[in-house]
């Protein structure tokens, strides 16, 4: 499904070194595979694309459900109880438009007014996700749209408007949820959040967004055989190694650059997942993206001439799901005739092909990724993928990568800030 090119990265890392390490990549895996080693008690994401064929029809039947009872939906969540999902959706045509908002992934209070301004008149409902159920933002954006749902329906009409995504036993949006009978999905206990895109944080959204749920899951389920074969020949092992020896050698940051604006927020997902898995005890690339060519006209020049220190990792789809040509015109003022008739997408490819010959001219390692369009086969595939590829990078740096230990720290300096008890 994926496409891995290399490019010129034997150019910056010895071949030679990269072939002698690739048992080490493959023990890796190996040791993911078999439960061991910091964090194994959050591996319950390798299973995931396995769950029971009840609970995805649950998940469908749910999602159908809230499109033919209200106008649109708010998915209130922050980091990985937001971006998979949100990710997915604007990668991917759904089969019903039906608009889904997202919520509780900043304090602004000015998107917060925008948002509920834009709830005026319409029936909507809140899916709420937060596996810890006390994250701030979520729980704020939350209060706001209750008291939204309350002034629309009523106390008493907002309970069959309410869907939590939490943890299966704890926490206080599960008892929230159990004191108020709002209707409920579990984030499995040994699924951290950002590894959470094929439980119901990812997949209930979706399915709401008429994305198409089985779709996704083919392609994840698909990608984890290929992905976890303990053979040399598997690419999230490879490129997990190419990643970590680069950055051995001194790359900082990898750019994942896409010529596809719908895959902006896969992006973001992406750099959620490597920059909460890696980045710790002074390690791990910064993952930074780029859209082309938008950014080729404000961060081109850096790619092209700026510090050496950036791994750029090409993701690109071979094919557009839809195409248009270039219109003729008579007068050609604008000299654009010698494109008339040109596909818009074979145009595309070729920014992509001259960007990455300069890059690699201008002396970045480059890596390209493609897979053949933008279906829910392919993206559940980039899924699982990446999330292995990050894993296997932890295990290869030698940190935890399915823990965020730093991420407190921001949170106990703002508590003590608003005075939060106990703070
Ligand atoms: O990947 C993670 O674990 C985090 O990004 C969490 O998903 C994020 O902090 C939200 O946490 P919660 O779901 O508990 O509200």
């Amino acid at each position: 499904m994926i496409t891995f090119d290399t490019e010129n990265l034997f150019s910056y890392i010895d071949k030679d070194d990269f072939q002698r390490k690739l048992p080490v990549g493959i023990d890796a895996l190996d040791s993911l595979l078999k439960r061991e080693g910091a964090g194994s008690e959050m591996l319950g994401w390798l299973d995931l694309p396995d769950a029971p064929e009840s609970e995805i029809s649950n998940i469908i039947d749910t999602g159908k459900r809230i499109q033919d009872e209200n106008d649109c939906l708010v998915v209130v969540g922050i980091g990985g109880s937001y971006l998979g999902a949100r990710a997915a959706i604007e990668a991917l045509p759904a089969d019903a438009a039906f608009p889904v908002y997202f919520a509780g992934n900043n304090l602004s209070p000015g998107y917060h007014e925008r948002l509920l301004s834009k709830l005026d008149g319409k029936r909507f409902s809140v899916c709420v996700i937060s596996k810890s159920g006390t994250t701030t933002e979520p729980a704020i954006a939350f209060r706001l749209l209750k008291r939204k749902l309350v002034e629309k329906y009523g106390a008493g009409g907002i309970r069959n408007r309410i869907i939590a995504v939490t943890d299966p036993h704890s926490g206080a949006l599960r008892r929230m949820a159990a004191e108020n009978g709002w209707r409920t999905f579990a984030i499995p206990g040994n699924v951290g959040g950002r590894f959470s895109i094929l439980s119901p944080v990812g997949l209930l959204p979706c399915a709401a967004a008429g994305i198409p749920v089985a779709g996704l899951l083919s392609g994840a389920a698909s990608g984890m055989d290929t992905y976890k074969r303990k053979d040399e020949t598997n690419i999230a092992v490879r490129y997990a190694l190419m990643r970590w020896l680069l950055h051995e050698k001194g790359t900082a940051i990898e750019v994942l650059s896409t010529f596809h604006p719908e895959l902006a927020l896969f992006c973001e997902w992406w750099k959620q997942l490597a920059g909460e898995s890696e980045g710790k005890e002074g390690k791990g690339l910064f993952p930074a993206s780029t859209v082309m060519t938008t950014d080729l006209h404000s961060l081109g020049q850096l790619l092209q001439e700026g510090a050496r220190d950036i791994l750029e990792t090409f993701l690109i789809s071979a094919v557009p799901l839809r195409d248009m040509t270039v219109p003729a015109e008579e007068s050609d003022l604008d000299n654009l005739n010698y494109l008339a008739g040109r596909s818009l997408g074979k145009i595309n490819q070729k920014a992509f092909e001259g960007t990455r010959a300069a890059h690699i001219s201008g002396g970045l390692p480059v890596i390209t990724l493609q897979i053949p369009s933008i279906t829910p086969d392919a993206v559940g595939n980039l899924f699982v993928f990446f999330e292995l590829v990050v894993a296997v990078t932890g295990r290869l740096t030698g940190v935890n990568p399915f823990d965020q230990p730093g991420v407190e720290e921001y949170k106990s300096r703002m508590f003590k800030l608003l005075g939060k008890p106990g703070a």
